[in-house]
């Protein structure tokens, strides 16, 4: 039984009510799971994986727009620590085809989610006759539903994993009455690992809604090697200060620089962090210089292609946490 604010949850007893629902819902049927590499997927399959076993199969999609060892650390938690069927589906070449040329934000975001659908529509296929759809939708993705589209959208926010109901599936949702502090509190129950339990949040579109303009291979992996190093910086002292998110950016922009005597032009780095209750309003963080210092020598000297890095020191509202 754990305490948060004014609140108790037994995580214990729900887990024990939720496998129970589960394989009723289920019976003797089988169960297919889109993992998002996020929590509130992860603890759904791990809840339907104790009530029905083998009769689950987890896809993860890799878009090629996963953090740093990320696809690797799904395979390792999901298969090797927690044995169940996962298949896992190498989709780079294709999203990287589909966004070709493409720079404008709407539209990136529309191709990935789109193609996010196909590739799962077609995996899950391959599996053979189906009945449910296991779904991560917590309380407040209901709550945020059931209002409606109130004043004027500023993206179209999706949720990679997040599937249409046209599918044809019976959705299981066994993380639906919760909030995300329990979803947590559920996920260090069943032995998931830190990383996932206490994930910063990611958007569905990953990193490509960090690479401004068209997406490459080789600016994604740019950007990946920069995210690595402000992650690994701030990690520490992201609990003390109450640090919401943080993460690198790769603006589309080249700027002049020196390294051993001769002029380069190369790509800028920018990295944000911020507080926020809630995502809707974000205040940018007052990271301690030395931590900023040490950020910008790792990553002009680690990373190949970059001799700048910058801070953002814009708040929620005028920008928004992503740039885009
Ligand atoms: P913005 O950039 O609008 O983001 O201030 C608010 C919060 O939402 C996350 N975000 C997304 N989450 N799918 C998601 O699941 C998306 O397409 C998406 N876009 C933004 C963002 O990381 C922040 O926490």
């Amino acid at each position: 039984m754990k305490t948060v604010g004014a609140e108790t949850f037994d995580a214990a007893g729900f887990i024990q009510r939720a496998v129970a629902e589960i394989a009723e819902q289920i019976g003797h049927g089988r169960a297919v799971c889109g993992l998002s590499g996020g929590i509130d997927s992860a603890v759904s399959a791990v809840l339907v994986h104790r009530a029905i076993g083998d009769r689950l199969t987890c896809i993860f999609v890799d878009h090629g727009m996963m953090r740093q060892g990320e696809p690797a650390e799904v395979e390792r938690v999901f298969r090797e620590q927690h044995n169940i069927n996962l298949v896992m589906v190498d989709a780079v070449d294709r999203f990287l085809g589909r966004l070709k040329g493409v720079a404008d934000p709407e539209r990136k975001r529309k191709i990935i989610g789109e193609e996010f659908i196909r590739v799962f529509e077609e995996e899950a296929a391959k599996l053979g006759p189906i009945e449910f759809l296991v779904q991560g939708t917590i309380y407040p993705d209901i709550l945020e539903s059931a209002q409606g589209h109130q004043g004027v959208k500023v993206k179209s926010h999706h949720n990679v994993g997040g599937l249409p109901e046209h599918v044809g599936f019976s959705l299981v949702e066994p993380v639906k009455g919760l909030y995300k502090w329990q979803v947590r509190l559920v996920g260090e129950a069943l032995g998931l690992p830190k990383s996932l339990t206490r994930r910063q949040p990611f958007p569905g579109p990953g990193l490509g809604v960090r690479c401004i303009g068209e997406i490459t291979r080789e600016k994604l992996d740019t950007l990946r090697a920069a995210d690595a190093i402000v992650r690994q910086e701030m990690d520490p002292i992201a609990d003390e200060l109450g640090l919401f998110q943080y993460f690198a950016v790769l603006p589309d922009l080249k700027s002049v620089g020196v390294a051993d005597g001769e002029r380069t032009y190369s790509h800028l780095v920018a990295v944000r962090a911020v507080l926020s209750p809630d995502a809707v309003s974000a205040k940018w963080a007052r990271i301690p210089f030395d931590v900023l210092e040490r950020i910008s020598a790792r990553i002009t000297a680690e990373v190949p292609g970059v001799n700048r890095v910058v801070y953002d020191i814009t708040s929620k509202p005028p920008a928004t946490i992503e740039w885009e």
